[in-house]
């Protein structure tokens, strides 16, 4: 790891043109060595890369790193890997493209897959050893997707929340942080301003639909079937979130919007994003020349392969007569498709490296958090073809904001495909907004990655920093929202009414009678006023 820290320096220091942030960590040694324990759903590729780069940073700095489900990427003799979670057979199963635009299908699918994960986890004796042993870390950073299992380990320990997928609301409001839906879009749809009365109703519709999914549909068969079992005295997962002393967000102003922040809310998007490194010789001699190149990848978690035939004919035919060059990650079957000359397909891509270069004008994904932020932070405008969940919210984002287009995978036509990319090749607006975006975004004081090591060492400093708590954790939604006293204000003006009118009781054509009494004016004065 030393090593490679070396050789991207150097290679930063002679790239001299790149702006922005490079991902350092410029602060003084750790007085103390820490052991943490790092908890991240296996197999989500996402998740997984995002958490352990901060595990890598921390564990350079000396302190002793252990990591439940993370998959065994990152080799370093200060990281311990304790446990990893094989779920390779049953995401192979599911066949993304199938529930794409039905939420509740893949809504059942993550509740069965949660439950199933957990079960085995707490089956196995490899993972109750590290539960027995959990007194022995200063602090654990859990995922926010794997805590709906993990409250046995919370239970009574400091711990730090990681949201892979930018600002939860409900998370955010368990915290003591309750934004208003009015400003706040919620976790799966996004806004555009300005906010019209529909705009509002229908984010306040989502926010709450999302909180009913999210804790009582997705939670309660994993706290009901695989916790309370187990551990009757444990609290349940809602309640021991309360207790978090940190929230690290994969969210930053610039691409997301401002949004208020509690000083235990930490925002570091962009941990994965780096300069430019050269790539691989095969792929830079096919994207080498004049033409635009275009990069078409959904992430390691939606396989191309396994997209409707009729979708891929689709996608190879209108591509096949593009005077351009793509990029595409998908496992090309012996024989298949080998007429199509301006397709390099590929297992596997150095998908921010494709990105930073200069030939790249296109991105083509579902539209994942992660790869919006690596387009956005190159200068790449966008085609977002959303899956499910967040995807859909990012998808609004980028069309809103102009960094992109989005297309339906029911709508989906040639003609539609076509016309979209030669639009977005074409027409320079969507690349300079892109482009302005990213000089926000990398204009920062400090590195995600320096500022996501500081927090979690400050906490562990502070033994669980009970001091960030927000008050607002020690009154009740009825406090906050001052529900109790406004009761008390409108019992106080009703008193006063029946007092000041003597009237037995309320009615309001006895009000209004009583008010023309008490203005002293008739109807026929009122009229003669008007007229
Ligand atoms: C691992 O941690 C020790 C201290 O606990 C530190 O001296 C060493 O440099 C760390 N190793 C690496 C490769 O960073
Ligand atoms: C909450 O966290 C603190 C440490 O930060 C711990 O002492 C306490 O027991 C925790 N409470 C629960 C209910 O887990
Ligand atoms: C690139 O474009 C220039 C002029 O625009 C042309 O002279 C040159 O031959 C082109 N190179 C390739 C590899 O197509
Ligand atoms: C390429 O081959 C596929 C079958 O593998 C066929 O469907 C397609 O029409 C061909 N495309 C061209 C441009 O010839
Ligand atoms: C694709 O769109 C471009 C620009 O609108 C147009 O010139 C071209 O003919 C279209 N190609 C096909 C195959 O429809
Ligand atoms: C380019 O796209 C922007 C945003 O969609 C649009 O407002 C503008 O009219 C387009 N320009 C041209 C020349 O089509």
């Amino acid at each position: 790891m030393v090593v490679v820290n070396l050789i991207l320096t150097v290679i930063v220091m002679m790239a001299t043109q790149i702006q922005g942030y490079v991902q350092q960590v410029n602060l003084p040694p750790s007085e103390e060595s820490y052991k943490i324990l790092f908890m991240v759903p296996g197999n989500f590729p996402s998740h997984v890369k995002i958490i352990l780069t901060v595990a890598t940073a921390l564990a350079d700095r000396g302190h002793q790193i252990s990591v439940i489900g993370g998959s065994l990427a990152t080799q370093h003799p200060n990281i311990t890997y304790l446990y990893n979670p094989d779920f390779s057979e049953a995401i192979k199963k599911y066949k993304y493209f199938d529930t794409a635009g039905d939420g509740w299908k893949h809504i059942e699918h993550t509740r069965n897959l949660i439950a199933s994960a957990f079960e085995s986890a707490y089956a196995s004796e490899e993972f109750m050893d590290v539960y027995r042993r959990r007194k022995e870390f200063d602090l654990m950073v859990v995922d926010h997707l794997a805590l709906i299992g993990l409250a046995p380990f919370l239970h009574e320990s400091p711990f730090i929340i990681y949201c892979t997928t930018m600002l939860n609301p409900l998370q955010s409001a368990n915290i003591g942080n309750i934004h208003s839906p009015a400003v706040l879009s919620s976790s799966v749809t996004d806004y555009r301003q300005p906010y019209s009365a529909l705009d509002r109703l229908r984010n306040l519709f989502a926010t709450l639909a999302f909180a009913v999914i999210w804790s009582i549909i997705l939670r309660s068969k994993v706290d009901s079937e695989v916790i309370s079992k187990r551990f009757p005295d444990v609290p349940s997962s809602y309640e021991l979130e309360k207790n978090a002393s940190l929230t690290l967000i994969n969210t930053h102003f610039s691409l997301d919007g401002p949004i208020p922040l509690l000083p235990n809310q930490v925002m570091v998007a962009g941990m994965l994003l780096r300069p430019e490194r050269p790539l691989p010789e095969k792929i830079d001699s096919f994207v080498r020349g004049n033409a635009s190149t275009i990069l078409f990848s959904t992430g390691t978690f939606i396989r191309l392969n396994t997209m409707p035939k009729k979708l891929k004919e689709m996608f190879f035919s209108v591509f096949s007569k593009l005077p351009y060059k793509i990029v595409m990650k998908y496992h090309a079957e012996p024989g298949e498709f080998t007429n199509v000359t301006n397709i390099h397909f590929l297992d596997w891509i150095p998908q921010s490296d494709i990105l930073a270069h200069a030939n790249t004008k296109l991105f083509i994904s579902h539209c994942g958090v992660n790869g919006v932020q690596e387009a956005v932070y190159y200068g790449v405008p966008m085609i977002c073809i959303p899956v499910q969940g967040d995807h859909h919210k990012m998808a609004e984002m980028v069309h809103h904001r102009g960094l992109g287009i989005r297309l339906e995978w029911k709508k989906f036509s040639e003609e539609i495909l076509n016309q979209s990319i030669h639009e977005i090749i074409t027409n320079t607006s969507y690349r300079d907004k892109v482009h302005e975006v990213s000089l926000m975004w990398r204009d920062q004081m400090e590195s995600p990655l320096q500022r996501a090591v500081y927090w979690v060492e400050y906490v562990a400093r502070f033994r669980g920093a009970p001091h960030l708590r927000s008050p607002a954790m020690d009154l009740s939604l009825i406090q906050i929202f001052y529900l109790d006293l406004l009761l008390v204000i409108h019992l106080f003006m009703y008193v006063t009414y029946r007092i000041v009118f003597r009237r037995p009781s309320f009615h309001f054509s006895s009000m209004y009678r009583n008010l023309k009494r008490f203005f002293g004016f008739s109807q026929e004065g009122a009229r003669l006023k008007i007229e």
